[in-house]
């Protein structure tokens, strides 16, 4: 799975667009307060199995930084530069909680 949202650039505060653009995205709307790598039936990338965290806005955001420093090889493509769209994923994610 290594698609690009491309509201990334475009129109940096939808999320929903982002959600919709792949499908296991709709996965993780509960994502805020849940520990990291434990969908039931999902496959994850092999770092997933080390991580011991639960997902808060201080993870989350440096996940959407670059998801690959907060697990080594992780294979989702999406990335988000602006602080401000970051935010407002975040703020969205836990609206769904
Ligand atoms: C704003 C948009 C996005 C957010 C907030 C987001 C958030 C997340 C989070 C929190 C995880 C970890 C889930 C867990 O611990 O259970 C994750 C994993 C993943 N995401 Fe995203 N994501 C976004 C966009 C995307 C897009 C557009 C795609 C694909 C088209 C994607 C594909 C994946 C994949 C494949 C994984 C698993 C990674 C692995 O196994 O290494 N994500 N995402």
């Amino acid at each position: 799975m290594v698609l690009r949202c491309s509201s990334s650039n475009a129109r940096p505060a939808t999320p929903p667009t982002c959600r919709t653009r792949c499908g296991k995205v709709r996965r993780w709307s509960k994502i805020v307060g849940r520990p990291a790598g434990k969908v039931d039936g999902f496959h994850y990338s092999t770092g997933f199995a080390k991580a011991d965290f639960v997902w808060d806005d201080a993870k989350l955001d440096a996940w959407l930084t670059n998801p690959q420093e907060i697990i080594p090889g992780a294979v989702m493509a999406y990335r988000q530069a602006k602080p401000e769209a970051r935010a407002a994923i975040i703020g969205y994610l836990k609206e769904l909680n």
